[in-house]
């Protein structure tokens, strides 16, 4: 065991420096470039005037630079918010992040986080066409972008920061906590449900819970978290944790006539 480590570490230590990407790649500018948070948008010039230092490269430059809650997510992922943006929410991977688990090739990466926003920004516009597709008027969603972090100042290179290139800014959406959430869904009716399971069914969503879809103080259901996870690990919903016993019963009910098995 203890050899295994030795050569890991050997492994990391030779790997040239080149290894690393400066600049994304014209396959990565190509495939980020539809969600790109337009040159015009007032948040632009102040995340720029925020990244005219690295300010990614850890959580102590994330500090400096202003930003707020940084809790790293399970995944490495912070949800942080800065002074100078209110009403925004910035998803960031810091440089010292390179190692998270790619869904898509099913593979540890470095500079990879671009798949993951993308896949977020194409399933949080999924679920806005499924949304309007159905006129459903009690669902919302928070407009997210893409912001490409210049590439012009690199983190202090060593084999520890992998440069990122991008991060989400995402509109911040007043949301009721959990448990407010849970609330909420002890008030709602058998045709709401069926309404929410139609999204769920037609998006395909996993990781469903009163933390990643929450009620608003208007009333409505905010879809927070557009995670894309890999198609093969959908498994239908049994039981939602969140529901009170009668909806989850019919909830069951729909998941057996969909998706029988
Ligand atoms: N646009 C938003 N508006 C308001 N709150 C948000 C927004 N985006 C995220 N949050 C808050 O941050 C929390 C975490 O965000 P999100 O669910 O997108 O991360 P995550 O993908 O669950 O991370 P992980 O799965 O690694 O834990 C949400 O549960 C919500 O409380
Ligand atoms: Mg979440």
């Amino acid at each position: 065991m203890k050899r295994i480590w030795i050569l890991l570490t050997l492994t990391i230590l030779t790997t040239p420096l080149s290894a690393w990407l400066i600049e994304p790649t014209d396959e990565t500018k190509e495939m980020v470039a539809p969600y790109l948070i337009p040159e015009d948008h007032p948040v632009k010039p102040i995340l720029d005037e925020i990244f005219s230092v690295r300010a990614s490269e850890t959580l102590t430059s994330l500090r400096k630079a202003g930003f707020m809650n940084l809790q790293p997510r399970k995944r490495g992922l912070i949800v942080t918010e800065h002074p100078s943006l209110p009403g925004y929410i910035i998803k960031v991977y810091c440089d010292y992040s390179g190692h998270s688990y790619n869904q898509f090739t099913k593979s540890y990466q470095m500079q990879d986080e671009h798949l993951e926003f993308v896949g977020r920004l194409e399933k949080r516009n999924l679920i806005e066409s499924i949304i309007d597709h159905y006129g459903f008027e009690e669902f919302i969603l928070p407009k997210k972008w893409i912001y490409p972090i210049p590439t012009e100042v690199n983190p202090l290179h060593n084999h520890t920061r992998i440069k990122k290139f991008y991060l989400i800014v995402a509109e911040k959406l007043d949301i009721l906590d959990p448990f407010e959430t849970r609330e909420i869904w002890k008030q709602v009716d058998q045709d709401y449900i069926h309404k929410f399971f139609l999204v769920y069914r037609d998006a395909r969503l996993q990781d469903v819970g009163s933390a990643n879809q929450c009620f608003t103080p208007s009333g409505h259901l905010a879809f927070i978290d557009t995670k894309d996870w890999s198609e093969e690990t959908f498994k239908p919903l049994k039981s939602p944790y969140f529901l009170p016993y009668e909806h989850k019963m019919y909830w069951n009910q729909l998941i057996k006539s969909t998706f029988p098995e």
